[in-house]
């Protein structure tokens, strides 16, 4: 977005598109971009919430200066010390030497070592005001979603909540940065790719944090990725709620490492026993090549997840393995997996993803189909089996 919006009485989008950027935490791509929302309140005294990406406080001070009009800045709230957030703090201290810093006990010492930051420096606890003069703004740590010093910032005047990263999604803004400005399906997509690759794992520290907000009374929320929520925020909070309880769709994910082609024939055939088994809701993956936050997002999506490889130099095959320690690490559950592989001689494949689904602790549905070589027809009717099975487990 080109200049600053107003968004809330006093209060203005400051934040930065950023194009540039390829790889998200230098692993997850970025087709459409991805947005650093930064608010300030211009009220009695003038308050910024997070702040931008190092590389970007040319844009960011720009809006900031723009806004404030030849005023000061007063405060900087600090949600998060994530550096997408508080890359700029250092910059920001030198234009606004008085500025004072807002964290609880979690950001101060991370204030220190980013920024060599220690003057300056309010620490607030949980559910602390800060009276604005005519804004009152309360802090609400929510730890571990998804690092320790996480804080949301509730403006109980124009009832937002800022919320850092929770209820963040991809994507740059376009013309539309309101949710009432675009159709649903171009922001829910990549909140969910934005979940299931940064928050997953901390799913019982969402439900704690929503449990925790439940008593206010929002009419925005303003995270500091993607989509400001103005018109409906009941939806993005049922779709945190449903996402961090492993609530799921029914629907298939299969995902298949192969480099000759012949464990691909297994995962076509168990996605053909799926649709015979009447589910629409089917993805078919090649693990080496597709963009793996989607196979994640889809996976976070729907309650059925198989998962063949080949094997190669005695362990499963390497883009496989690369999504089962990604799932591992994401911890997810309440979903129904069904496992296969392939080898020509030592084996390895099926004991490596036998391994995974000990970790992940996840229904197993069978068979469990091993293929030497090129699956016979006798393999690929046990793959179709597994499919159907699957369907089964998931309507
Ligand atoms: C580079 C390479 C390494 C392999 N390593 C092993 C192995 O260690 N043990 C084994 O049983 N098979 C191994 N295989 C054989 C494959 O797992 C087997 O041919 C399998 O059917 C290949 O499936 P695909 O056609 O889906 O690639 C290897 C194959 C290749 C090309
Ligand atoms: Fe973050
Ligand atoms: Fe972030």
């Amino acid at each position: 977005m080109y200049k600053t919006l107003s968004v809330a009485k006093d209060t203005w989008w400051v934040g930065v598109n950023d194009y540039e950027t390829d790889l998200f935490e230098s692993l997850w791509p970025l087709p459409q971009g991805v947005a650093y929302n930064a608010y300030v309140i211009s009220a009695g005294k003038t308050v910024a919430v997070d702040t931008v990406k190092g590389s970007r406080f040319d844009d960011y001070i720009d809006k900031v200066l723009s806004v404030l009009d030849g005023r000061p800045l007063d405060y900087l709230v600090v949600n998060h010390m994530e550096p997408d957030h508080s890359g700029v703090i250092s910059c920001l201290k030198r234009t606004y030497p008085d500025l004072q810093l807002i964290g609880n006990a979690k950001t101060v010492p991370l204030l220190k070592e980013y920024h060599g930051i220690v003057e300056g420096v309010i620490q607030v606890k949980d559910g602390e005001n800060l009276d604005i003069g005519g804004h009152l703004l309360t802090f609400y740590t929510i730890p571990m979603v998804h690092w320790p010093e996480s804080m949301v910032t509730f403006d109980g005047t124009t009832r937002t909540l800022f919320s850092n990263d929770a209820f963040g999604g991809y994507g740059a803004h376009e013309g539309g940065i309101f949710d009432d400005e675009k159709p649903r399906e171009r922001w829910e997509g990549e909140m969910l790719r934005y979940y299931s690759t940064i928050v997953a794992r901390y799913s019982g520290m969402v439900q704690t944090a929503l449990k925790k907000l439940s008593g206010l009374d929002i009419a925005n929320i303003y995270p500091a990725h993607g989509t400001l929520f103005r018109h409906d925020i009941r939806q993005v909070i049922e779709l945190y709620d449903r996402w961090s309880k492993q609530e799921t769709e029914s629907g298939v994910v299969v995902a298949y490492g192969s480099m000759y082609g012949n464990t691909r024939r297994m995962a076509e055939a168990v996605c053909r026993g799926v649709a015979e088994g009447g589910v629409k809701n089917l993805r078919l993956y090649d693990a080496a090549r597709a963009d793996t936050s989607l196979i994640l997002s889809d996976i976070w999506r729907y309650k059925g997840l198989v998962l063949l490889g080949c094997t190669y130099n005695t362990l499963l095959f390497p883009a496989l393995d690369a999504l089962c320690t990604k799932l591992v690490n994401r911890m997810p559950k309440k979903r129904v997996l069904g496992i296969g592989g392939s080898y020509s001689w030592s084996k390895g494949a099926l004991d490596a993803l036998r391994a995974f689904a000990d970790t992940v602790k996840l229904e197993k549905i069978g068979p469990e189909v091993e293929v030497f070589a090129a699956p016979t027809e006798a393999d690929l009717e046990q793959c179709v089996e597994l499919g159907r099975n699957m369907a089964k487990a998931v309507l």
